[in-house]
């Protein structure tokens, strides 16, 4: 655990058999969020980090852009550590949360829609994500430019704590895993922001040039 970029801090495990990378992020702002819940193992090894960061003050925020393991699978352990968090997620996961042993405040948002509270301005994406193309998000938070992209624009390799650079290009975002139409209303919602830093759900983190 480490801090990336600004007040974004990194959790990283790297599985070593796949060369592949899993990142949770902890944006330490006032009111803070986490990016991604992780595994109940993950979880488990960030919820003491986590309270070391936050220090006396709450986790205020998760935000789950879908229903994978490595996204919402510890969702409850945060929830017993943090019993006033409140999820923010679209429909679609939210109908499951509670599936994932969640009972706690859940905010629902949609594609296009905004958050403000604080110093987060939080702006969502509608993401077509895995398993089988579903209804996720993504979340870009404006103060900061950190987009936290789930598991679009993921790579390989032993990526804790690294970061790469690049232009923004939403036009480059590949095409094998995503059916045109529905890539066409991704790249179009992406070329509507202008990050200084991707976090990745997976690999190496982007800082635009
Ligand atoms: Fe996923
Ligand atoms: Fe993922």
């Amino acid at each position: 655990m480490s801090i990336i970029y600004g007040k974004l801090w990194q959790f990283t495990d790297y599985i070593k058999p796949m060369d592949f990378t899993i990142h949770q992020y902890l944006l330490a702002s006032e009111p803070s969020i986490l990016l991604a819940a992780g595994t109940v193992q993950e979880a488990e090894r960030n919820i003491p980090e986590i309270k070391r960061i936050l220090g006396n003050k709450s986790l205020s925020y998760i935000f789950i852009s879908h229903m994978e393991t490595d996204e919402a699978g510890g969702v409850f352990l945060l929830q017993k550590e943090y019993p006033d968090v409140c999820v923010i997620c679209g429909n679609l996961s939210a109908r499951e949360l509670y599936g994932w042993g969640y009972s706690g405040e859940i905010k629902t948002v949609k594609g296009g829609e905004c958050l403000n509270d604080g110093e987060l301005s939080l702006r969502f994406i509608n993401y077509p994500s895995e398993v089988h193309l579903q209804d996720g998000l993504l979340c870009f938070e404006e103060n900061s430019g950190v987009l936290y992209s789930s598991d679009l624009m993921m790579s390989f390799g032993d990526a804790g704590g690294k970061i790469i650079e690049s232009e923004w290009k939403p036009q480059g975002i590949s095409e094998d895993r995503l059916p045109a139409g529905r890539l066409e209303i991704l790249r179009s919602s992406l070329g509507g922001i202008i990050p200084e830093f991707v976090a990745v759900g997976h690999g190496f983190c982007i800082k635009i040039r």
